[in-house]
């Protein structure tokens, strides 16, 4: 789907454990600005309902899984993020969705920005409307 793709990190395992190394610029194709992790997520919580206008972000389920649904205007798909050497690619323009948390799972985010709440789109019919336009330019 357009500005979403896996990413298959490194992966150093032995009988003493798994290692799993991230660099930045070169195993994310941005520089990272800010990390932040989500924990504790409660069984049938759904989290996300919004897109971004510039950011890029990479998320990887570090522990446990996460179903995350990305979609746009003419497209939509359901990923479910289970390894901790994969990590998701979303950039520009992409409503995001993240639900079916594990129990105990670990959802990491990279972000090639600082927070910035007017980069988020967070009413659907508004990323509709930003994201034809968006979409029809490129
Ligand atoms: P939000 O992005 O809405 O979380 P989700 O999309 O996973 O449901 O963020 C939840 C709250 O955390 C919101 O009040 C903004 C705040 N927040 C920050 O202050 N800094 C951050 O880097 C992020 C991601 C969120």
């Amino acid at each position: 789907m357009e500005n979403t793709y896996l990413i298959e990190f490194k992966d150093f395992s032995n009988q003493e454990g798994h290692l799993t190394p991230i660099e930045n610029c070169r195993d994310i194709p941005f520089e990272i600005k800010r990390i932040y992790y989500i924990t504790k997520v409660k069984p049938g919580i759904r989290r996300g309902f919004h897109s971004h206008r510039k950011l890029c972000q990479v998320l990887i389920a570090v522990h446990g899984s996460v179903k995350i649904l990305v979609k746009n205007p003419f497209e939509e798909q359901i990923i479910n993020l289970a390894s901790p050497i994969q990590g998701l690619f979303i950039g520009p323009m992409v409503w995001r969705e993240m639900y079916d948390f594990s129990e105990g799972s670990v959802l990491l985010v990279l972000a090639s920005e600082y927070y910035d709440e007017s980069d988020y789109i967070r009413d659907y019919e508004c990323y509709t409307r930003e994201s034809n336009e968006f979409y029809l330019e490129i």
